[in-house]
């Protein structure tokens, strides 16, 4: 398989928003990652629809939305009405992660489910054939700029055999601490796509970063 990038807009410039989705879309990324937190699942707080708007507006690549908030079955229709292509649930955020998973299906858009650093993968065994992505977190979710935790590692090469073991179409995902200087190792780990915030946009000319990150 190919290998996907998604530059995460919670590292963009939010007073120049447009401009820098406009930056992802002409370059190679094929993803645009979008982290919405709430303040209970992770101690932080990002941003929530109004945000996806201009966004949306402003690319065409897949919005790939990863929902770091407790009961996210209350708001994944919303999302997908927002233009989310994908949205990713958290297996800890929710009593019913099945349900939810369903309901994001039948809303329009493909589903994710996402893991924490402390979650094992096998905890994912029974889900996997419902899912479209899993996305490991390679930090603990809350905050970009953090640094990758290795045994992220192991959890990606184990997931990658569950997957192919089962011959299931599923998508890795890799979220968190991720650069050119790791990407290699992440995605010769088995991942599909990695998410880069800090690296892409703190790097000198961000297009050019997104490329030396997919060729690692
Ligand atoms: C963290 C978010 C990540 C974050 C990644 O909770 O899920 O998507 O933006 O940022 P970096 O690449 O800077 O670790
Ligand atoms: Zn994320």
């Amino acid at each position: 398989m190919n290998r996907i990038i998604a530059p995460s807009m919670l590292s963009a410039d939010f007073g120049h928003l447009e401009r820098d989705t406009r930056m992802i879309d002409a370059s190679a990324a094929q993803w645009v990652h979008i982290d919405v937190m709430d303040g209970v699942f992770v101690p932080n707080i990002s941003f929530g629809f109004p945000v996806m708007k201009p966004i949306r507006q402003a690319t065409s690549k897949v919005l790939d939305v990863h929902l770091m908030i407790v009961e996210p079955e209350r708001y994944v229709e919303r999302f997908v009405e927002a233009g989310a292509d994908l949205v990713t649930i958290h297996y800890e955020a929710t009593s019913d992660p099945a349900g939810c998973i369903e309901r994001i299906r039948r809303a329009g858009a493909k589903a994710g489910i996402s893991i924490k650093p402390a979650t094992p993968v096998e905890t994912l065994r029974d889900l996997l054939p419902a899912v479209d992505l899993v996305l490991v977190m390679s930090v603990e979710p809350g905050f970009g700029g953090q640094s990758f935790i290795e045994g992220s590692l192991a959890k990606v090469a184990a997931l990658r055999e569950m997957v192919d073991r089962q011959g299931l179409p599923t998508i890795i995902e890799v979220d968190g601490g991720i650069s050119a200087a790791n990407a290699r190792a992440v995605y010769d780990a088995g991942a599909d796509a990695v998410v880069a915030g800090s690296a892409v946009f703190k790097a000198a000319d961000p297009a050019a970063e997104i490329v030396r990150i997919l060729e690692a």
